[in-house]
């Protein structure tokens, strides 16, 4: 006899009720779950070194850290974006609030060079969850967002080598914040 048709499939639902083709592993779930918060609070802190420039008339470097701050936001959406497609529903959790104090321009960079080698640490702690548990939907989603992270990481450094070298000189931060402004 043949067996009854598709109807009687049972499929995974995961907690948003939606149909899941493969179960995600606890950890690789939690590690998401994390993920989206450091994109989330990245963008906060992006958001705060944007103001700390805009009020020391440096409009540039501000309105980079202003886009910095709006891609960390996308990242964030991008990876809460994954986990409703892989059925899962997505609980936001509180965003730190942002360190605003810098005694220098070289300071804010350090950080903000530091803030993007620990996403993609993040992201590469994910990437291994994932192939221990042979979810390759989701390396294959990590891949560009590892290739943005090589791209940020060299602006970054670029940036903050360039500020090293400016050495606190007001005339060559104009410099390189006029540079930031016709970008
Ligand atoms: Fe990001």
């Amino acid at each position: 006899m043949q067996s009854a048709p598709s109807s009687l499939i049972d499929l995974n639902i995961g907690p948003s009720g939606r149909a899941v083709a493969q179960p995600m592993d606890l950890d690789l779930l939690e590690a998401l779950y994390q993920h989206t918060s450091l994109e989330r609070v990245s963008s906060a802190q992006y958001l705060a070194m944007s103001l700390w420039f805009l009020e020391r008339e440096l409009r540039g470097f501000s309105s980079f850290f202003k886009n910095e701050s709006l891609s960390e936001q996308e990242h964030g959406f991008n990876f809460a974006k994954y986990l409703i497609a892989r059925g899962q529903t997505v609980e936001l959790e509180e965003v730190t609030k942002p360190i605003q104090e810098w005694k220098t321009v070289q300071e804010l960079l350090t950080l903000s060079f530091q803030m993007e080698a620990d996403v993609t640490s993040s992201v590469q702690q994910i990437y291994s969850l994932a192939e221990r548990s042979n979810d390759t939907r989701t390396t294959v989603f990590l891949d560009p967002v590892i290739d943005e992270q090589i791209k940020s990481e060299d602006e970054m450094a670029y940036l903050l080598g360039k500020v090293k070298f400016a050495d606190n000189d007001p005339s060559a931060l104009l410099i390189i914040d006029n540079e930031l402004n016709n970008k």
